[in-house]
């Protein structure tokens, strides 16, 4: 199957070299097709070329999220969380492109700009029937969070501290789909409105699947194949001085 890759991401000083670095992993996997969208008014020239110039099987799409949906802790005006509309842009692409009946099969995989991907993760998920599962390390304040598998490598919870009790408390680097599930069930998205923080990934896969049809990887969720790295923000605050530096140069 072609690994459909949906990766949002948006303009700041580190965006090359992340969509740099990732597409340096993308490289390695066989039969990828990267969907990158951009949170932009359009798409931008930095990516666009970028994109041409790794030589990877790409679609290049944008929307951008309205900024008011952008602030944090707004009561009135919850924020949509980070990377929604675009990864949703995505699943209807997706949809639009594939015909259910189509014999292409395909796996769909939410892939942020800024975490590291090893090149097993990306085996492990291409024999996904429905959703498979796998656990994330750095995220809800643990080395790892993980799905619970009983003896039988059935999924039956989740191991987190950060609220245990939601329908799939995991990550968004921590599972792939079927394509043909997304196609079965056109209906399923992300939500956007009255999501609290961390029901992003529930609000889609219970459109999906119960608990029971999860398939675990990763030796049984035993094994550390995604981490949800994060990048520090460069410090420029020589930026503007002394005609540093000169504006015309890509980063
Ligand atoms: C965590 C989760 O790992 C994300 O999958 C989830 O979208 C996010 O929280 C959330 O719910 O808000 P975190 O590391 O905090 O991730 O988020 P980022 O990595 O900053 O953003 C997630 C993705 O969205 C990235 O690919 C980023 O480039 C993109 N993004 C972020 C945008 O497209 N627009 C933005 O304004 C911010
Ligand atoms: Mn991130």
């Amino acid at each position: 199957p072609t690994i459909h890759v949906i990766t949002p991401t948006y303009s700041r000083p580190v965006q090359k070299a992340e969509l740099t670095r990732l597409a340096n992993t993308f490289l390695h996997v066989p039969n990828l097709h990267w969907i990158l969208v951009e949170d932009a008014q359009r798409r931008t020239r930095l990516v666009t070329r970028l994109l041409r110039e790794t030589g990877l099987n790409y679609t290049h799409l944008n929307v951008e999220t309205p900024r008011n949906y952008k602030l944090r802790g707004d009561t009135r005006d919850p924020r949509i969380p980070r990377g929604t509309m675009q990864r949703n842009l995505a699943l209807r692409w997706l949809r639009e492109t594939f015909s259910p009946n189509s014999t292409q099969s395909g796996i769909v995989y939410f892939a942020d700009d800024d975490n590291t991907y090893s090149l097993e993760l990306f085996e492990e998920m291409r024999s996904t029937r429905k959703v498979s599962v796998w656990p994330v390390a750095f995220v809800g304040g643990l080395r790892y969070e993980s799905p619970k598998v009983n003896a039988a490598g059935k999924v039956y919870g989740w191991k987190t501290v950060f609220d245990p009790h939601r329908p799939f408390a995991i990550d968004m680097a921590g599972f792939a789909i079927n394509l043909r599930l997304i196609l079965f069930k056109p209906q399923a998205y992300f939500k956007l409105r009255g999501v609290k923080g961390g029901y992003q990934e529930s609000s889609l896969l219970r459109e999906l699947v119960t608990l029971n049809d999860l398939e675990p990887k990763a030796a049984n969720c035993t094994k550390i194949l995604v981490w949800h790295t994060r990048t520090e923000k460069p410090v420029l605050v020589n930026e503007g001085k002394k005609g540093f530096t000169d504006p015309n140069v890509e980063i």
